[in-house]
């Protein structure tokens, strides 16, 4: 798939207990950011399609997903390709409204938190949310041609960081307010 990108994940990333360390984004990574993105909007759709499409094929279990999240009977392949593509794209506006937000990271930190949250009744773990910012960065090199640099790859990678470690939060603290009330055996706690 020619593009080897040092993965994002932590290496216990299901979990992550010891991944809530803030992750800091320095002025000059804002200010990176910001302008490549000024390119990558052109393509938006592109890159949402290319980026997923790439998901599929390198963490193929990440369908399953998508296929859990419908019922039977909505299998048609078609019809779930286009979800699976339409997919990219949400996470493509997500992308661009922290961009937007890069100045006011309390409100994007409320942001990130509550679409992990949303994504525990998906049954879609943080573990493949990390997957995402290194297709992401497949994705946008190409366009991005020579004005692809390390420092650039660093500022995009701290961002997806970011942004899915306060996801991760959110998933964690509904699937601890979900197993509250919930017997041990749901918990799955040996006693
Ligand atoms: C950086 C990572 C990700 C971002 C920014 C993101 C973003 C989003 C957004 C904005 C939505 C729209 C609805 C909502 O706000 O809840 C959504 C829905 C959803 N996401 Fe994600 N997502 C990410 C990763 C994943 C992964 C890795 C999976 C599965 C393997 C997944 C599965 C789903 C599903 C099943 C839905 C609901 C159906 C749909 O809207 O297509 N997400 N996501």
């Amino acid at each position: 798939m020619g593009c080897a990108i040092s993965v994002l994940a932590p290496k216990t990333a299901g979990e992550c207990k010891t991944e809530d360390a803030v992750v800091h984004l320095s002025k000059e990574q804002i200010e990176m950011i910001k302008e490549s993105w000024k390119v990558i909007e052109e393509d938006i759709a592109k890159v949402g399609i290319i980026m997923f499409v790439r998901l599929f094929e390198t963490h193929p279990e990440c369908k399953d997903v998508f296929f859990l999240f419908r019922d039977v009977e909505d299998r048609d392949r078609l019809r779930i390709s286009r979800e699976l593509r339409a997919h990219g794209l949400r996470v493509m506006s997500f992308i661009e409204k922290s961009v937007a937000r890069l100045e006011q990271l309390e409100r994007l930190e409320v942001l990130a938190v509550e679409l992990g949250r949303s994504h525990y009744p998906y049954n879609a773990p943080p573990k493949y949310y990390s997957y995402v910012g290194a297709e992401f960065i497949c994705a946008v090199q190409p366009i991005l041609k020579e004005r692809w640099t390390p420092e650039l790859e660093e500022a995009w990678k701290t961002l997806f960081l970011y942004l899915t470690r306060l996801m991760n939060r959110g998933y964690q603290e509904r699937n601890r307010h979900q197993q509250v009330g919930a017997s041990p055996k749901e918990r799955n706690i040996a006693l």
